[in-house]
C-alpha cells in the first residue's frame, strides 16, 4: 500500500485525522485483535504522550506522529532489543531519504547535531513469561520550519537541518522498511550482536560525561558502554560502575 515495500508491517495502516495518543489508539486495537505490523497514524494527536510522564506536542501539519504495533514472540527481558532497533530504523530511514546523519542519544533520542528530531515511547503488555504486544510509538519533527526560542535550543527537524521539505509518507516508508528488515534480521539470533553493535555505532552518549539522578542523588560520571538489555554503564566519578535504566533516569550530557 502507498508503496509500502514490507511484508507485514504497514499491511494494516489506520490513518487519523485527529486522535488522543497514536500509542493509546494502538493498544485500544490490540485488544481487539488487530494484526502484528499494523501502524496507527494521526495527523495530530491531543493527548501525544512522552518518556516519563511528559507530553509530546503533536499539532497537525509537518509532524509524523504513528506506533506500530508488534506481536513478537519474545520474553519480556528480551523486549529491549526492540527498542534499540526502533532507534536505528529512524536513523537509517531518516538517513536514507534526506541525507541528514541522525544518531541516538540514549536511550531512543534521535538527534541531528546537538538537537532532538524524534522521540520514541516504546510501551508493552506482557505477564510474567509472555509478551502480549509491543507498541513502538515515533515522532518525527519532520517539516517544522521552526521552534520556539525556549525549544530552539533542543529541537530540531529535517526541514531545518536539510533545507528542504520532505513528503512525510517518503520518510515513513523509510522507516517501516528499515524497521521490517531489523527485525526479520534480529529473528536470526546471532544477528543481535549486529545490532547492538550499530546501535553502539550511531549512540552519541557513549564515551561522553553524563550527568544524572541515583539513589537519591545528582551524580556524574562517564558513559562507557551499552549492556545487551538496553542499558546505560556509566563509571561514577564517585567510584564504581552502574548500569542506569531507561524507564528511571533522565540522563543529561554534560
Ligand atoms: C519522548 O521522546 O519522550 C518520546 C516521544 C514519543 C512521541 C510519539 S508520537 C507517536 C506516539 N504517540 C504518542 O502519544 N507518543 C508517541
Amino acid at each position: 500500500r502507498c508503496g509500502l515495500h514490507t511484508r507485514a508491517i504497514g499491511k494494516n495502516i489506520v490513518a487519523l485525522q485527529e486522535v488522543d495518543s497514536t500509542n493509546e489508539e494502538a493498544k485500544r486495537q490490540a485488544q481487539c485483535g488487530a494484526p502484528d505490523g499494523s501502524v496507527f497514524l494521526a495527523e495530530r494527536q491531543t493527548g501525544g504522550k512522552g518518556r516519563l510522564g511528559r507530553t509530546w506536542e503533536s499539532p497537525a501539519g509537518t509532524g509524523i506522529w504513528f506506533s506500530v504495533l508488534l506481536r513478537p514472540s519474545l520474553v519480556p527481558s528480551e523486549i529491549s532489543s526492540i527498542t534499540l532497533l526502533a532507534g536505528i530504523a529512524v536513523c537509517r530511514g531518516i538517513r536514507s531519504v534526506t541525507g541528514c546523519a541522525a544518531k541516538l542519544k540514549w536511550p531512543n533520542d534521535v538527534v541531528i547535531g546537538s538537537r532532538k528530531v524524534c522521540g520514541i515511547l516504546t510501551e508493552m503488555a506482557a505477564e510474567i513469561e509472555r509478551v502480549e504486544y509491543v507498541v513502538l510509538g515515533i515522532g518525527i519533527n519532520a517539516n517544522t520550519e521552526a521552534f520556539p526560542a525556549k525549544l530552539a535550543e533542543k529541537a530540531t527537524s529535517l526541514r531545518i537541518e536539510a533545507g528542504s521539505a520532505f513528503p512525510r509518507a517518503a520518510i515513513l516508508r523509510a522507516v517501516l522498511k528499515e524497521l521490517e528488515s531489523l527485525l526479520l534480521n534480529a529473528k536470526a539470533g546471532s544477528a543481535f550482536q549486529e545490532i547492538l553493535d550499530e546501535y553502539k555505532f550511531l549512540c552519541v552518549s557513549l564515551n561522553r560525561r553524563v550527568g544524572f539522578f541515583w539513589n537519591g542523588e545528582q551524580q556524574t560520571g562517564m558513559a562507557v558502554d551499552v549492556s545487551p538489555s538496553g542499558e546505560l554503564i556509566v563509571e561514577r566519578d564517585g567510584g564504581g560502575r552502574i548500569s542506569i535504566n531507561a524507564g528511571e533516569v533522565v540522563v543529561q550530557g554534560i
